[in-house]
């Protein structure tokens, strides 16, 4: 396949990449780098003759217009603001990226004539779960944070673009994905980090908030599955089917990398913190044969060996080292 990937220098789109480059497509990569693009995570496909880089922003149609080949056979979107926590501080970013670069990249699709649209979407849009609640496909969208507002607001944008100029549009809602390359602001590659260097871990309000986790690497393979197979104008959920509370996950890794649960500290709550997300992924199942290879264990044993042997992957996110390629070779500056 020649695929057209939006935010493949983050965390899921990376290892999307990593995954087609390895089974024999060409990709390109169109990310504007900001803080959470970090092309450190891409270097095993780098000089591949079949993935390039083009760095821009999803918001600038002109940009994406050049950037994307006509007729290739998918765009895949990731690009978006990911973290909740940024989107209470501002959400400007989050209207911006999340709703207007995702109509632009539906613009240009189906003006280049993209064969198909596959929109990456969250479990989030669906808000909190009741107990016994499953969030199904056909569920209401319900979202509680700017984040979850703002991808409920392009999944809108996609359905629309469907029905109206009959782009053929897939949206994938995944649950929360962990796995080796996760910037560490979010809660895994947080704990993770804090625990191997025996600092504090936030945990915030009562630490009941429960979460279904997914391995990054299945749900690319769920991912490539339905661009492959999925049917058009349809909306797969992805996920782990292992919900647990957030302080079952903490204790599970502090076990794991044997330190003591004296590391788990109380913060003030999230507003508007949702207690429960439970996506039903019994669809994929049914209609496609995909189901979650790793077990929660299992992926977060393999998670912390990985943060263990990549620390100067982590020092260089959080000394700002990860950006000097971006600075040297794209800032204005250094385009001379
Ligand atoms: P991430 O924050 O790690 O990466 C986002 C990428 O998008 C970065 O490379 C960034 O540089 C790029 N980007 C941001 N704004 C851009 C713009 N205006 N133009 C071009 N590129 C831009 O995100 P992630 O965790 O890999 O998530 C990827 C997608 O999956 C997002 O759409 C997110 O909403 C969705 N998702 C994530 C999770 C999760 O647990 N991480 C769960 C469900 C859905
Ligand atoms: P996060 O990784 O931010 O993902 P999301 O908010 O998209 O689910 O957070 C996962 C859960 O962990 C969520 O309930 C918030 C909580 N959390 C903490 O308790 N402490 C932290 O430091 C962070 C970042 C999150």
């Amino acid at each position: 396949m020649k695929l057209f990937v939006t935010g493949g220098a983050g965390f899921i789109g990376s290892e999307f990449i990593r995954q087609s480059i390895a089974a024999g497509d060409s990709v390109v990569n169109f990310d504007k780098l900001t803080y959470a693009g970090n092309l450190d995570n891409l270097v095993s496909v780098a000089d591949n003759p079949r993935y390039s880089l083009v760095v821009g922003d999803i918001c600038k149609a002109a940009d994406v217009a050049e950037a994307m080949p006509e007729k290739c056979d998918a765009v895949v979107h990731f690009a978006a603001e990911s973290h909740v926590d940024r989107s209470i501080l501002s959400a400007e970013e989050f209207v911006l990226t999340n709703v207007l670069g995702t109509q632009v990249m539906l613009d240009v699709a189906r003006h280049r004539k993209a064969g198909r649209f596959l929109h990456i979407s969250t479990d989030e849009v669906g808000g909190d779960m009741e107990e016994d609640e499953w969030f199904r496909e056909e569920s209401p969208l319900e979202p509680s944070s700017p984040y979850a507002a703002s991808k409920t607001a392009a999944e809108h944008f996609v359905r629309a673009a469907a029905r109206t100029f009959g782009l053929e549009t897939i949206v994938t809602r995944t649950s929360n994905n962990y796995g080796p390359f996760q910037f560490p602001e979010k809660l895994l590659p947080l704990a993770i980090s804090n625990a191997l260097e025996d600092r504090p871990i936030p945990v915030y309000g009562d630490g009941l908030q429960i979460r279904d986790w997914v391995h990054v690497a299945d749900n690319c393979k769920a991912l490539r599955l339905v661009l492959e197979k999925g049917f058009a104008g349809d909306t797969y959920h992805i996920g782990g089917g292992d919900p647990m509370t957030n302080l079952e996950v903490l204790h599970m890794l502090l076990r794991i990398v044997g330190k003591p649960l004296s590391l788990l500290t109380t913060v003030k709550d999230r507003p508007g913190h949702d207690r429960r997300y439970a996506v039903h992924f019994g669809k994929i199942t049914r209609e496609l044969g995909w189901r979650p290879e790793t077990t929660f264990e299992a992926g977060l044993t393999q998670t912390i060996e990985w943060y263990q042997d990549n620390a100067h992957w982590v020092e260089r996110c959080k000394n700002g080292d990860y950006r000097s390629y971006y600075e040297t070779q794209y800032s204005p500056a250094g385009r001379g």
